[in-house]
């Protein structure tokens, strides 16, 4: 079938190629000349594992294409995507801005009939605006082309978004008319493979959906930090706590880490954003609200731990080895990254930073800029070098196992604050080196 997509995120891109990958014609259409000149020739503006082989071989076969030449794109397409970004405004709601121009750039330019698709986060109620929005071009141009509005949001994750987009576990569907709901499912049909993956809904319960997974998905971390808070309080150890409920189905394994809080690009602003349409729509979301203030406080705690060790003693001109920087791993991304709030709290109590994250370095470097108190360094080890305390913020896999003997030598103070519990506390203080988790209370 023939697809656009607008926006080259994280979504847009990932879904176009996949959607490619299957032997769909696809063109992409981003407004930034720079980032599609770069695609055309293979260079992908974001990190995702298996994603730069994939978008050169499809764009090399012909079937993947990008452009800011939108209305060509949309002369192009059966199906139009929109997949730009949802960035909250000052209230926390979700800025629709970007999702509306689309919107008016389809009214302006469709000659025949599409399906118009949100792939977007998108308030309950958008597809409304946005079908307003074509409606009200089309109406501007007198003429009359049938069309109808989609919502099918997208669940894919950094860092394993090719896998989740190849091998989704749902694919929702909200639309109202049947043959739009018959158009996706064709397009879905190579990803809809041994059982039914694809849940047709109304337009309203598909946006609400997508909130209400990642909202859930929030709440399960911030329950589990504020166990873990609770844990640190009385004495417990969070890690076995959570081994001995996560075997309970009705709880099970996923999303019950505790840790230096959440980030990324959707679950802050969705926590947030869902709030805020609760509430216009007369709700208090006291618990969405609670999610957000315990992820919040949460992302002070390591910085906490830290002063606790200190007790009182003043930590300007010490120097922290920072491991990771990205708010997870297997990705750049630092956006709502815990390690954000970790160094602003350092740097204002006077410390210094000697950070590496084996992708996020160059973002740091974007982010903030030459610094004297901020070092980026090529390696975990070279981190630790004149360092007086390591601080693991995002747990790499090569962060796992280090030789904990090396890092005491190499630590002057000799402690480790562990943002993720990847270490065992016996292991650790074997070395002679204070440990400190996050809801270890024992060890405390
Ligand atoms: C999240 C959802 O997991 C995806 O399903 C969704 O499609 C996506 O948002 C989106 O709305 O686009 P993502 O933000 O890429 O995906 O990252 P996650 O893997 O969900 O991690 C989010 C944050 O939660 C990270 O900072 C991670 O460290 C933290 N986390 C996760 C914990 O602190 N504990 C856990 O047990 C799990």
């Amino acid at each position: 079938m023939r697809v656009t997509i607008f926006g080259t995120g994280y979504v847009g891109l990932v879904t176009g190629t996949c959607l490619a990958d299957v032997g769909h014609d696809v063109v992409c259409v981003d407004i930034d000349a720079a980032k599609v000149e770069g695609l055309t020739r293979g260079v992908i503006p974001i990190y995702e594992p298996g994603l730069e082989p994939m978008v050169k071989a499809n764009h090399a076969a012909g079937r993947l294409h990008f452009t800011t030449d939108a209305a060509a794109a949309i002369g192009h397409a059966d199906l139009i995507f929109i997949a730009v970004g949802t960035p909250p405004d000052e209230s926390g709601s979700a800025d629709l801005k970007y999702v509306l121009s689309v919107a008016s750039t389809i009214g302006r330019h469709i000659e025949r009939p599409v399906v118009v698709v949100n792939k977007s986060t998108v308030p309950v109620g958008t597809a409304d605006q946005v079908e307003a929005t074509i409606a009200r071009e089309l109406a501007a141009r007198g003429v009359d082309v049938a069309f109808d509005v989609a919502s099918n949001p997208e669940f894919l994750k950094e860092g394993d978004a090719v896998a989740d987009c190849m091998r989704p576990d749902r694919i929702v569907i909200g639309a109202a008319n049947p043959l739009a709901v018959e158009k996706l499912k064709r397009l879905y049909a190579p990803f809809n493979r041994n059982h039914e993956r694809i849940v047709v809904m109304d337009l309203r319960s598909a946006e609400l959906t997508k909130y209400a997974a990642n909202a859930m998905l929030a709440t399960k971390i911030s329950f589990m930090n504020e166990i873990a808070n609770i844990a640190e309080k009385v004495g417990a150890d969070i890690e076995m706590v959570r081994q001995g409920i996560g075997s309970d189905p009705r709880i099970g394994w996923h999303f019950i880490y505790p840790g230096a809080g959440y980030g990324g690009s959707c679950f802050p602003k969705d926590v947030q954003a869902l709030s805020r349409t609760a509430q216009q729509h007369g709700y208090d979301a006291h618990l969405l609200d609670a999610v957000e203030a315990v992820n919040d406080n949460q992302k002070g705690h390591l910085f906490e731990l830290i002063m606790r060790h200190y007790d009182g003693a003043p930590i300007a001109g010490k120097t922290f080895a920072v491991w990771g920087l990205a708010f997870k791993p297997n990705t750049d991304d630092m956006r709502e990254a815990s390690s954000r709030t970790l160094l602003a709290q350092l740097w204002q109590a006077g410390a210094r930073v000697r950070a590496y994250d084996p992708e996020a370095n160059e973002e740091a470097h974007r982010i903030f800029g030459e610094r004297e108190d901020l070092v980026l360094c090529d390696s975990a080890r070279a981190a630790l070098a004149d360092a007086d305390a390591l601080v693991v913020v995002t747990e790499w896999k090569q962060f796992r196992s280090p030789d904990f003997v090396r890092v005491r030598q190499a630590l002057a103070d000799g402690v480790i604050f562990d943002g993720r519990n990847l270490y065992h506390p016996d292991e650790v203080e074997a070395a002679d080196l204070a440990y400190y988790g996050i809801g270890r209370g024992r060890s405390i």
